[in-house]
């Protein structure tokens, strides 16, 4: 099986003790643009798995990343039953890998538990015989974060389905891409003296990213696993303080940390949020997590399939080098933010947007050479001479609860359909000819991005920037930062033809 964009040579389950079972039946695969998802598909294809994967929208990059038609995509939203019956219909087992996170504390609750409840029922009348669940780890006794308890409520109500389902329960997951990593990373590198609220002292099981994706595969072709909850973890245990500390020191840094009284977590998931890639509502739910102690409970699964579990340096060792090799292959970034469906695509807007600003420049560079700049564009990298204002304009936006340039991109070298670069993502790629990028920051408006490469032997280079707003904040904010237009977007053309 060859997949585009993923080395093959590094599949995490060859050593797992089961053994594939594709003639039971159909996989399907929820939540396959998320973070675990998008790396479990691969694997069960690679071990000959029938997969069809679940969608809220179909992007052209989809078929593509998942083994050009090897698999079947559905679309389907798992709050809109009749859509569910479609995805669950002729399915042996389905994982189940979706969270809302991203809605935040007022939404996601009832949300994910009406989720659930839609999923059992639409299982259930479908006949499916497994279901199997990531869930969070926490003793289900003690006074539990709303996130963690609206992971025991979505694995009480896949329960009731009267399906046979399997939960595997997990505390912080490591990986390259993963957002507990990211954070525990930023903190450690980016910080000389590092705050520690009274609840670091709590401990943790942190497991490896490789680690969850051989227990989801493995209880699937293991049928004494059905009907059972286990909980998985890593090696070690370790407080959240111990966590960072060893993180700082595979990085090579020398950190003071320091007790902090305060322990208002809107507060410190803000503040976490400004120093790291990932939104609040993100780091609320992780951090409140905190509170409580998330260590398994007991080590069944390891009787049921034993294999090498990773230690916590080893797995902050693997995403580090897979960070320096640019192989990270899925990113917290990469579930959309909640409102994608109401997201309008600039082809959609009727009329098209009123504001508008272009740039253009003749070059004889060739198409591939500009469209590779082009897509090396923000992250680490940055927007060139201009990048202090990019960089002042994320950091605003940060501020205002937004996304934020330090969101950053999942590959320095290439870009897909729907991928993140800063607080932009991408709408449309047609390779050599276009990348459109819509805004993602808080704006007063709609605002796209686009780059073209036109022309036969001479190339021409256009920029061209789209802005939609109704409002007369809206139309005052254009204006306000039209005269920089000029200066960003001449720089940004003429350093992409250069470095081409
Ligand atoms: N990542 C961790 O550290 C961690 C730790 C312990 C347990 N878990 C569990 O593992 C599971 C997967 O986590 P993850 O990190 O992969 O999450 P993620 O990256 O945030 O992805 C969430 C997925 O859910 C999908 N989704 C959200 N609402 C949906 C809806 N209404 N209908 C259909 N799909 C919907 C999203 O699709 P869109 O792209 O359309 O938004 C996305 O694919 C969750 O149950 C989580 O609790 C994760």
């Amino acid at each position: 099986m060859v997949f585009k964009n993923m080395d093959t040579n590094h599949f995490f389950c060859h050593d797992l003790p089961s053994f594939p079972v594709p003639e039971k039946g159909k996989i399907l695969v929820t939540g396959a643009t998320g973070y675990i998802g998008g790396r479990l598909v691969p694997e069960l294809i690679e071990r000959g798995y029938d997969v069809r994967v679940m969608v809220r929208a179909i992007s052209p990059a989809d078929k593509e990343r998942w083994g050009n038609g090897k698999v079947e995509i559905v679309v389907a939203d798992v709050l809109d039953v009749d859509s569910l019956r479609n995805a669950l219909d002729g399915v042996y087992a389905a994982y189940y890998l979706i969270h809302s996170m991203l809605l935040g504390k007022e939404e996601f609750q009832a949300a994910d538990k009406k989720a659930a409840q839609n999923f059992a029922k639409i299982a259930h009348e479908k006949k499916v015989e497994r279901i199997i669940y990531l869930g969070g780890l926490g003793d289900t006794k003690s006074a539990l974060s709303p996130h963690l308890r609206s992971r025991i409520e979505v694995a009480n109500e896949l329960m009731a389905s009267g399906v046979s389902v399997t939960i595997l329960r997990a505390a912080v997951i490591i990986g390259s891409g993963s957002a507990s990593y990211e954070i525990i990373k930023n903190l450690a590198t980016n910080l000389l003296v590092i705050p520690l609220p009274h609840w670091a002292k709590n401990r943790c099981q942190p497991i490896g990213i490789r680690d969850v994706i051989k227990a989801l595969v493995g209880v699937l072709e293991t049928n004494t696993t059905k009907d059972i909850s286990f909980d998985i973890g890593g090696s070690d245990i370790l407080t959240y303080g111990e966590m960072i500390q060893k993180c700082s020191e595979i990085f090579g840094k020398k950190r003071v940390f320091i007790s902090l009284p305060i322990t208002n977590i809107k507060f410190l998931a803000y503040t976490t949020s400004l120093l790291t890639p990932v939104p609040t509502p993100i780091v609320r739910s992780l951090l409140e997590g905190l509170k409580n102690e998330v260590i398994c409970e007991c080590d069944a699964l390891e009787k049921i399939l034993p294999y090498q579990r990773l230690s916590y340096a080893e797995t902050v060792l693997r995403a580090m080098s897979r960070e320096e090799q640019d192989r990270i292959h899925t990113r917290w970034s990469d579930a959309y933010p909640p409102a994608h469906e109401l997201a309008l695509k600039l082809s959609e807007l009727i009329p098209p947007p009123e504001y508008t600003s272009s740039y253009s420049l003749s070059t004889e560079k060739t198409a591939t050479a500009l469209f590779k700049s082009i897509c090396e564009i923000g992250g680490e990298k940055g927007w060139f001479n201009s990048n202090w204002m990019w960089q002042l304009r994320g950091a605003i936006d940060k501020v205002l609860l937004g996304v934020g340039t330090t969101r950053g991109r999942k590959s320095a070298s290439t870009l897909r359909a729907t991928d993140v670069v800063d607080f932009w993502r991408v709408e449309r790629l047609e390779i050599d000819e276009l990348l459109l990028l819509r805004a993602e920051m808080k704006l007063p408006g709609r605002a796209w991005l686009e780059f073209r490469i036109e022309g036969e032997k001479v190339k021409k280079l256009h920029i061209k920037a789209y802005y939609q707003t109704q409002s007369f904040f809206g139309k005052i904010y254009w204006y306000t930062f039209l005269p920089f237009h000029d200066y960003i977007f001449n720089d940004l053309i003429k350093q992409i033809a250069k470095k081409s």
